[in-house]
């Protein structure tokens, strides 16, 4: 089999600035906050930690791992890694599967990525001044309701996005990332630094280290799981991508942990940045999906610094979500780049064109198809558009399937001794390589099953 020679990163820097970048996204800013706002916040905040470390670093870390040793695009890693170990074809669901998933993703993120970009034009034009809730909430609608101007935002943004992978990886994505995450993680610390001196600091900080466990449901362990998943992007093919640009020499556990962490650290950073405005200004932590273009944009229209503060806010926001889609766009456009010979441009445009096409029947989800339940007259998921059912079917099966099956396939069908010369297992580490090997092997299956099991029968929990 014929291997395509993808270009390497150039320093271990920029392959974490580039995976920081993939989880950092809108899963911290925009879906953090609300979720833990809806679940209660701090027993929720523990709970997602606890679910994060046991569960998504173990598969993130086996996730890098099989595309470091397979060098190539998710499918075409696993392609050859299932034939390497003489294995059936079939485990080339894995880089289907995460490739497909990463594409429908994209082209909902992108939707909402147009969003932030939007209300960065909004906040920069002092849009928010003077609004209360009423308001606000009639501004969303408004803008929401319009499929012109969300076409608009959404093609903005996946031409962004497009621009940036068609670059490459070194004039491309390391030069996307090495400036945009440093300035990511300022204007998040220039956020807090600023929520740190409102009168709500002190609530926030209680609403999300002050842990009640009374509202503790199983469903609450699920939801940390589910939400672990998409923050730290595994089983979709995007870390397994940027695994396969990864030279020997860096340490994929220490890496893993790091990435781990700072998304972690960053979506508690947002938290303590969005609460205490929240609190200030007497809105609802629990405000959900709207919390970020809602209820926050309330708050900014009442303070003195609104527009800085405001814009500061959506940059961070649009900065997230970009990192985070090139590295949506990268698993289909490798494999692109790999299966034909039309170079890197084409791979591109004729992957981010189909993935914007795909897009725009989420735009419509919004507005003209905000009833239409494709799947209603097969009796299932019904109540949901289209844009819910892309989102629904991806990060409820399409994730948790691909991260059991990749969990099972780097713990089970890889020869452990490949694997511990893969990560670089020295004496001192054997009792980590154990512990991971346990996880992935048995930890991570059984729990992610325990999750299949209450989506489908909901009284299992
Ligand atoms: N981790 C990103 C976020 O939190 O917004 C979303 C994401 C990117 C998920 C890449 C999965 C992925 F492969």
């Amino acid at each position: 089999m014929t291997t395509f020679a993808h270009e390497h990163w150039s320093s271990r820097f920029a392959f974490l600035m580039a995976a920081i970048g993939s989880a950092v996204g809108l899963g911290n800013i925009w879906r953090f906050p609300f979720i833990a706002g809806e679940n209660g916040g701090a027993a929720f905040v523990i709970i997602y930690m606890m679910t994060t470390l046991g569960i998504a670093l173990p598969i993130l870390m086996a996730e890098i791992l099989i595309g470091r040793m397979g060098g190539q695009s998710p499918i075409g890693s696993m392609v050859r890694l299932a034939r390497q170990h003489k294995k059936a074809r079939l485990w080339a669901v894995i880089g289907w599967g995460g490739t497909i998933g990463a594409f429908v993703v994209l082209s909902y993120y992108s939707v909402i990525g147009g969003w932030a970009l939007k209300y960065t034009t909004l906040a920069v034009s002092n849009a928010f001044a003077g609004m209360d809730g009423e308001g606000s909430g009639a501004l969303f609608a408004d803008f929401t309701a319009s499929p012109l101007t969300l076409f608009f935002w959404h093609t903005a943004f996946m031409g962004i996005n497009i621009v940036i992978v068609i670059g490459g990886l070194h004039k491309g994505i390391e030069r996307a990332v090495t400036t945009l995450m440093p300035l990511l993680f300022l204007l998040l610390l220039g956020m807090v630094v600023y929520a740190a001196q409102t009168p709500g600091f002190d609530q926030a900080l209680g609403f999300l280290f002050k842990a009640d466990f009374s509202k503790v449901t199983a469903m609450t362990f699920l939801t940390a799981v589910g939400q672990g998943f998409f923050s730290v992007s595994v089983a979709l093919g995007a870390m397994m991508t940027y695994g396969a640009y990864l030279d020997q020499s860096v340490s994929i556990p220490r890496s893993a942990f790091i990435i781990a962490l700072a998304d972690t650290g960053v979506a508690l950073l947002a938290g303590l940045a969005i609460f205490p405005l929240v609190f200030t200004y007497a809105l609802a932590p629990g405000a959900g999906p709207g919390l970020v273009f809602v209820t926050v944009p309330i708050a900014f229209g009442q303070m003195d610094n609104g527009v800085l503060v405001g814009t500061a806010f959506f940059v961070l926001l649009s900065v997230a979500a970009i990192t985070s889609a090139i590295s949506l766009l990268e698993p289909a456009v490798s494999w692109a780049e790999e299966k034909f010979s039309g170079g890197r441009r084409t791979a591109t445009l004729v992957v981010g064109g189909a993935c914007w096409l795909l897009g725009l029947a989420s735009v419509l989800s919004f507005n003209d198809w905000s009833e239409f339940y494709p799947l209603a007259s097969l009796g299932v998921l019904d109540g949901k558009t289209v844009f819910d059912i892309f989102d629904f079917t991806v990060t409820s099966w399409v994730q948790p399937t691909v991260g059991i099956l990749m969990a099972l396939f780097a713990g089970w069908v890889l020869s452990r001794e490949d694997v511990m010369a893969a990560l670089g297992v020295t004496r001192a580490g054997e009792l980590w390589f154990r512990l991971w090997l346990f996880a992935i092997r048995i930890v991570c299956p059984l729990a992610i099953l325990l999750v299949f099991a209450s989506a489908v029968w909901p009284d299992f929990v």
